[in-house]
């Protein structure tokens, strides 16, 4: 199934992903220093950590294909952590900075989603080695639990007060 153009796209998709999670690591430390609440902090650290699992796996799925793990520049990362940092800029540590990085990284983890999602597609699709659409499948579902655990911090829970209620100062 490599002669394929289907195969050549799911590459190229491959490639950017790896610029994806390279640019969230160099990303990641800036916003677990600007965020208050350690349930914040713990999960960014705790995602960052991931991402590098996430690295790995992407290593692994070039070397199952016998291809040289390169990067084809994610813009369409870069736009969204541009924009991530336009909305934290200017302010202080609170909830409200909170709220902001949480909508920042949120946006992060749905271009994952997606991206990761069609991979796996694709992956099957071509009936490739059934390995490399699990491994797709563990980042993909990471990439689920991040963004719900993100909603349960600004939404807050019957035991926590929600960042974005704080945030609205009630
Ligand atoms: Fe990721």
């Amino acid at each position: 199934m490599k002669n394929n153009e289907l195969f050549n796209l799911f590459m190229d998709e491959l490639k950017d992903m790896l610029s994806t999670e390279n640019q969230i690591i160099a990303a990641l430390p800036k916003m677990i220093k600007l965020a208050s609440i350690n349930e914040l902090k713990e999960a960014l650290t705790n995602h960052l950590e991931e991402t590098k699992g996430q690295v790995t796996r992407l290593k692994t799925i070039f070397s199952i294909l016998g291809e040289k793990p390169t990067e084809i520049t994610c813009e369409g990362m870069q736009g969204i952590l541009a924009e991530g940092d336009e909305i934290v800029k200017g302010k202080t540590k609170s909830s409200l900075l909170d709220a902001a990085i949480i909508s920042a990284a949120q946006k992060v983890e749905h271009y994952e989603i997606a991206s990761y999602g069609t991979l796996r597609s694709f992956a099957k699709q071509l009936e490739l080695d059934s390995e490399i659409a699990k491994l797709l499948q563990a980042s993909l579902d990471e990439e689920g639990a991040a963004d719900k655990k993100l909603t349960k911090i600004a939404d807050g829970s019957f035991f926590t007060t929600g960042v974005n209620k704080v945030a609205a100062g009630k």
